[in-house]
């Protein structure tokens, strides 16, 4: 997908280069049930913010929205997209969820996951400011992010975790604790209505078998043994997601604009 050099390669895009589909925390599991939250039905015009490889796009096609609008500020995942969802009535824009350039009031429901942790707190709040206004009154917005816990972690504990992701996953990984996620939700003027967590099992066997089946999960296997650039890229951010495992997970909440 990206051009960069393997070392400087971002992790979800590093993933994605050895056959990885599902790129959010949560997995497969917790996107399923953020879909249940947010009901999406043919009467709606649906906004996603990072559709990435359009694993949940597929999902909600298939419920037949009104419309369906992806923004992903990644010029291949774009044409990726474009190309995948030709035949469909789903549009693939190039953008920024800060300045997404779409009307105001527009969408019945926005929803977007595994972007907001990759930014810092000033622009997840532009982020969800944007989501704002796009939304039709009473508009339900959904997320699936990766969270820190318990809520009262120690700020420097905080710190050096989210450093070490950082230097791991090599995006500026900004994960918040639950209650810090309701909060910034609440400070852009919604009103939370459901949260939902789940294990951070993102490399865990078991879960990539659950996430891409057995035959992808084999094939992503192949790739990281034949591949020993990316294989130490990949063991170190296993490295650093086992030893936060216990201070990490992911989490799906669903709000209402008020
Ligand atoms: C970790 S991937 C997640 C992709 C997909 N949502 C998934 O869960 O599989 C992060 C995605 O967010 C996109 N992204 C990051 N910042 C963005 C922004 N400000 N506006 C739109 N897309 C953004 C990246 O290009 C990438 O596709």
């Amino acid at each position: 997908m990206k051009t960069d050099p393997i070392e400087k390669m971002s992790g979800h895009w590093l993933l994605a280069k050895v056959g990885k589909k599902v790129l959010r925390p949560g997995g497969l599991a917790l996107t399923q049930k953020m879909l249940t939250m947010i009901n999406i039905t043919p009467h709606d015009d649906v906004v996603e913010f990072a559709p990435g490889l359009g694993l949940t796009a597929q999902l909600i096609l298939e419920k037949n929205p009104k419309s369906y609008i992806g923004i992903d500020a990644e010029e291949n995942a774009v044409k990726l997209l474009q190309r995948k969802f030709k035949h469909s009535q789903a549009l693939f824009q190039l953008g920024n969820a800060t300045h997404s350039s779409l009307p105001v009031q527009s969408a019945d429901k926005v929803f977007g996951e595994a972007m907001l942790s990759m930014h810092a707190d000033h622009r997840k709040s532009e982020i969800v400011n944007e989501t704002k206004n796009i939304l039709k009154p009473q508009g339900l917005y959904a997320i699936h992010e990766l969270a820190l816990m318990p809520d009262h972690l120690d700020e420097n504990v905080k710190l050096h975790i989210q450093k070490e992701l950082a230097l791991a996953i090599k995006v500026n990984a900004r994960p918040l604790t639950v209650s810090e996620w309701k909060k910034l939700l609440e400070k852009e003027g919604f009103k939370v209505l459901q949260v939902e967590t789940a294990p951070m099992q993102l490399l865990r066997p078991q879960r990539i078998i659950s996430d891409e089946g057995l035959s992808g999960f084999l094939k992503i296997a192949g790739n990281i043994l034949t591949k020993p650039k990316i294989r130490s890229r990949i063991l170190q951010m296993k490295k650093i997601f086992k030893k936060y495992e216990d201070s990490l997970c992911a989490v799906a909440i669903l709000a209402q604009k008020i």
